[in-house]
């Protein structure tokens, strides 16, 4: 098991990784509120109450859609309802929208209580549940309302991944994908993997994806630096197609958009076509064959409303070379061009195939 320890001006956090770290350090003192999903409860209810014994649990519905305010309130009128106490810990165990939604409750009732983030998912596991980012959707913008409150722990056990769908282990492995294409170690250790999905890998490289985003939230928390921006390598793409197409997994539209963006990087030539090559040989290991779409631009579109952008420009961040990453600013002209050509290439490609 690894202990990697992350701090900030507000908080230490230890997060705890690797097979036995729930039976080990689940255990909490004080009053606890656990919000958790009807799927993780239905499958995890024995766990929950024997480890959380007493505990209040909030079940919220599992889904984007229950990450919104109304939501937000009904876990703060039952953590009312349960008398929880300022010295009180809420632990968040599910996956991206309870660690999310519970970690928001958890900044603002009474100011802030103790946080312990128990992520169910490969995804939250490697990424969500790690640098203390909070939020709910709001006005029909994903994570527009929300805090930066950092858990004290972060449990992360393999031992939830038994259930998980194959498709959740890929979405996770989308975000694994990313990490590979910011860290050397890990785009080595991807590299040279026989089987992704192997469990024993699985644990291995979440514990690195977990050091490496620790390292960029100690230099840059809250996102101002440009340190932080780079864990959205793939997502400005990823994100707008994955509000426009939508059925497809989070981790599943980062690796599309990765490989748009690598196009465009390309096509600047600010990536070597052998590096990027070695990239989308992974992002097709996962996902198969990348899709053609309609309606590309339409789709593109919805970039403009990303949080990276500045001074009207679309910000990408997009592979470079090996543990290097580079950030293109483009006009939302040159942006939507360079998506219709890729979209394009790839069409031509499958009709002469
Ligand atoms: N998932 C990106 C971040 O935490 O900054």
């Amino acid at each position: 098991m690894k202990e990697i320890v992350l701090n900030t001006n507000t908080q230490k956090s230890v997060i705890y990784c690797g097979s036995g770290a729930f039976e080990k350090y689940a255990h909490i003192d004080g009053g606890v509120f656990v919000v958790t999903d009807d799927n993780v409860y239905s499958l995890y209810r024995g766990l929950i109450e024997k480890t959380f014994n007493g505990a209040a649990v909030k079940v919220i519905r599992a889904g984007e859609k229950s990450k919104n305010i109304k939501t937000l309130t009904a876990i703060l009128q039952s953590m009312v309802n349960a008398g929880l106490k300022r010295s009180g810990t809420v632990v968040a165990l599910g996956g991206g929208v309870v660690g999310d939604i519970a970690g928001l409750a958890a900044s603002l009732y009474m100011r802030g209580v103790h946080l312990v983030q128990i992520p169910t998912t490969l995804l939250s596991q490697v990424d969500s549940s790690v640098g203390g980012k909070t939020a709910v959707d709001f006005n029909k913008v994903k994570n527009l309302v929300g805090s930066f409150y950092q858990p004290e722990k972060v449990i992360v056990d393999p031992l939830f991944l038994k259930t998980l769908p194959d498709r959740e282990i890929n979405c996770g492995l989308g975000e694994i994908i990313k990490y590979g294409a910011l860290d050397k170690g890990i785009y080595q250790k991807l590299q040279s993997a026989d089987d992704l999905n192997n469990p024993e890998f699985l644990e291995d490289i979440t514990a690195d994806c977990i050091q490496h985003k620790a390292h960029v939230v100690t230099v840059d928390e809250h996102d101002l630096n440009g340190a932080r921006k780079t864990l959205n390598l793939g997502h400005t793409t990823g994100h707008a197609f994955e509000l426009y197409y939508g059925k497809k997994s989070h981790g599943e539209f980062v690796l599309i958009g990765t490989y748009y963006e690598l196009y465009i990087a390309k096509k600047l030539g600010l990536c070597e076509d052998g590096y990027a090559d070695s990239i989308i040989n992974l992002i097709t290991s996962v996902i198969g064959a990348i899709p053609v779409y309609g309606d590309v631009r339409k789709a593109a579109q919805f970039a403009v409303y990303d949080k990276k952008n500045n001074d009207d420009k679309i910000s990408v961040i997009a592979p470079k070379c090996e543990g290097e990453s580079v950030e293109i600013k483009l006009t939302v002209k040159d942006y939507l061009d360079l998506i219709a050509e890729c979209n394009g290439v790839l069409k031509e490609k499958y009709e002469n195939s």
